[in-house]
């Protein structure tokens, strides 16, 4: 791969997870954050989550990348440097890539190390004269500075899959806030929206029948117990999750089975039977609440392109109001 100057990575490490760990389990309700799904064998879930037919947010996203990529590339400019947030296996990307001309950028950024070397190679014998620069790094933490920014070339974040969602709305308003700063006064923002819907479409979707979600969501206790020693019984704890209209958010949860205690270190944490520890938000939005919502953030909606049920939006923003384009298609 072109990588001519290695980005450094910040990687999440372990005390970083053992740290949330033992901070959600001393919480009431217990929680931890969704970021911690994504070790090799959480990322390989998640892409098969990706394929099962109740999870309609990958195949709507992707064929409206296919459908208007073009347009979406024009609005960003051809030559400009693609920052992909979350970058997993990347494969909507090409549907951005394949309108970008060669002296484009593209910096993919992912937590899981084997995900991000894997997808960067790929692409890049796909798109063999553009500089690829992978960044090994949990966006949320990114500094301003962590990607150099170079003259004359527009800075882009690609955030599609609606990850945004599994941000709470404050979360999202300091991330998009944080987006903002990374791209600078001249940067635009491409980004995946789930939307609101019946509960019955959003709860098989993520309580698909072949059970990748459930396996995804338990492999947290896997990995917990793997890599932080935490001693539990993770036969003893089952997938839940619903749809909350209140919130207009899916909710996951490790449901405990029975009374029982899981001990980390000197520690123990006691379950009552039914009690969860609350591992995702995934909230959904009306084009009009994510407009309002970035906007708050200092982002001004130019167009959104949507697939022709209204399952889900693609919106392009920028940051100066001068020129409100506010295509809908
Ligand atoms: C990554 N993120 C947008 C997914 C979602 O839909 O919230 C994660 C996921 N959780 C369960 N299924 C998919």
């Amino acid at each position: 791969m072109r990588n001519e100057s290695p980005t450094p990575s910040y990687a999440q490490d372990e005390d970083d997870f053992l740290y949330s760990v033992r901070a959600g389990l001393r919480q009431h309700p217990k929680a931890i954050p969704p970021k911690y799904f994504y070790d090799a064998h959480g990322s390989h879930l998640f892409d098969l989550i990706c394929t099962t037919p109740e999870y309609y947010p990958t195949r709507t996203e992707t064929a409206i990348l296919e459908r208007h990529g073009a347009e979406m590339a024009e609005m960003a400019g051809d030559s400009c440097t693609l920052i992909e947030l979350g970058s997993g296996s990347a494969t909507k990307t090409p549907l951005i890539l394949r309108h970008l001309s060669d002296d484009a950028v593209y910096i993919p950024i992912d937590i899981c190390a084997s995900h991000l070397h894997n997808s960067t190679q790929r692409l890049q014998t796909m798109f063999r004269a553009m500089k690829m620069q992978p960044l090994c790094a949990d966006y949320h933490q990114l500094a301003d500075h962590a990607i150099k920014r170079q003259a004359g070339k527009r800075q882009v974040v690609f955030f599609p899959g609606s990850t945004i969602g599994n941000c709470t709305p404050d979360e999202a308003v300091t991330l998009l806030k944080n987006v903002a700063k990374l791209v600078g006064p001249s940067g635009g923002l491409l980004i995946g929206v789930d939307v609101k819907k019946s509960s019955a479409v959003l709860n098989a979707a993520y309580n698909d029948a072949a059970g990748h979600t459930a396996a995804f969501n338990l492999n947290l206790l896997t990995r917990m117990q793997r890599e932080l020693d935490i001693k539990l019984d993770a036969t003893q704890f089952a997938h839940h999750a619903y749809y909350n209209e209140t919130h207009g958010r899916i909710e996951m949860h490790l449901v405990s089975q029975c009374r029982q205690a899981i001990r980390l270190g000197k520690e123990s944490f006691e379950f009552e039977p039914g009690e969860t520890i609350h591992t995702e938000n995934s909230y959904k939005y009306s084009a009009d609440e994510f407009e309002q919502l970035a906007r708050s953030a200092g982002w001004h909606l130019q167009a959104t392109w949507h697939d022709e049920d209204g399952l889900f939006n693609v919106h392009y923003l920028n940051q100066s109001a001068a020129e409100p384009l506010k295509l809908a298609r």
